[in-house]
């Protein structure tokens, strides 16, 4: 197929055009790097062995929107596109309604007026807020905590409207837990801006040296040993899902929702001793208070996923961790130094 790939040089788009030229497919990448480097279109030709075709796009343009997919020939667009930082969402949600659903909508009328009918849409498992239980199957109620998490639950909204009265349209709605890890090579990773607001990096630059000691928020939770369960799954595992679920848009129809995740629950001290043990490197940690809005324990049903894609995770906490510090050790300073 020829594919679209919006938000193709971030950090999960970027793993899937791994697994996605290795099926073979043809791929254009379309990016406004707001949260992402050039340098990554370099390190995906190392990978892949062959040039990358890109568009330096923002999909808030809608004018430039319908002009990449114009005449593109595209077979189907993958759409990571997106602002992410739940905090960030916080204090400026305006951009993150105009950034994620506005550009969403761009997006989903280029490709109505293009004739392109076949997209992967990314989507969190922050739509289940605070679950009523867990493992979290499909079917849990849908209640979101903060701005970031309401935009990917309209955009869910928007791409069932659009399903509902297209006939030919089909969407694979994507709801991914906590992605960690990076491709075995070490090119590629996780390079966030800033302070990392997520664990894992966090650990990373623990770990390497750029931070002195890791914040553990909350030692009181009602879990295992009195810190957040979440469902870590390892990215080239979800680089490898949305390949699965192309090839179940085209074999069985009109489209699905599922999770991403492994099904199992880890807590931040187990993640910290997995990285110890891969990295060969301490991580000092303080636990301070729970942050706001944090929620005690969240994991998947994967089951679904299994069921529709033929898919399920396969790489293990161990070799998440062993890849982020892969990633991390050979480019200490992220793409910067690159
Ligand atoms: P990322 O920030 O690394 O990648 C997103 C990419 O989209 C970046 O390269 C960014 O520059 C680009 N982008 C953003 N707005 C754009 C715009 N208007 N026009 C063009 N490009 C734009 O994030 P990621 O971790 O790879 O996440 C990919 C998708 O998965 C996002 O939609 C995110 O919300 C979703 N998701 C991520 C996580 C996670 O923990 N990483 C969890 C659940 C869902
Ligand atoms: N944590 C720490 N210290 C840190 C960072 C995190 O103790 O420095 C803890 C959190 O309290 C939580 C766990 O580590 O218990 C995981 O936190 P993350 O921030 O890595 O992940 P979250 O599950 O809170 O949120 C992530 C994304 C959201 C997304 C959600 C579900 O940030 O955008 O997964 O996909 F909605």
């Amino acid at each position: 197929m020829r594919i679209l790939v919006c938000g193709g040089s971030g950090y999960i788009g970027s793993h899937t055009c791994v697994v996605l030229a290795e099926r073979g497919h043809d791929l254009v990448l379309a990016d406004n790097f707001s949260n992402s480097s050039p340098v990554v279109l370099e390190r995906l030709q190392a990978i892949t062995g062959a040039p990358v075709a890109f568009r330096q796009v923002d999909l808030r343009d809608r004018a430039a929107t319908f002009d990449l997919l114009a005449g593109g020939g595209f077979d189907a667009v993958l759409h990571f596109a997106a602002l992410k930082a739940v905090g960030e969402s916080c204090e400026r949600p305006l951009d993150y309604f105009e950034n994620n659903i506005g550009g969403t909508l761009h997006l989903l009328q280029a490709m109505q007026a293009a004739g392109v009918k076949r997209l992967v849409f990314s989507s969190s498992a922050t739509v289940y807020g605070d679950p009523d239980r867990v493992p979290v199957r499909e079917d849990a109620p849908l209640r979101v905590t903060n701005p970031y998490g309401r935009t990917k639950l309209v955009m869910e909204q928007l791409i069932g409207d659009l399903v509902a009265t297209d006939p030919g349209f089909q969407a694979g709605v994507l709801r991914y837990f906590n992605p960690v890890g990076a491709h075995s090579s070490g090119l590629i990773g996780e390079d966030p801006s800033g302070p990392p607001n997520n664990l894992m990096p966090y650990i990373c630059q623990v770990a390497v040296g750029r931070r002195p000691r890791l914040n553990v928020f909350g030692g009181d939770w009602p879990t295992v040993d009195g810190t957040g369960v979440r469902d870590y799954i390892h990215v080239v595992d979800l680089a490898r899902a949305h390949a699965d679920a192309l090839d179940a848009l085209v074999r069985d129809g009109r489209g699905f929702t599922v999770n991403l995740g492994t099904g199992q629950g880890v807590s931040v001290l187990q993640l910290v001793q997995a990285f110890e043990r891969a990295s060969g490197r301490p991580v000092p940690y303080d636990l301070v208070p729970r942050r706001a809005g944090d929620v005690a324990e969240v994991y998947a049903d994967p089951a679904l996923a299994q069921q529709l894609l033929g898919w399920r995770a396969q790489l293990d906490v161990d070799a998440m961790c062993r890849d982020a510090w892969r990633w991390q050790s050979m480019n200490p300073e992220g793409y910067g130094a690159g």
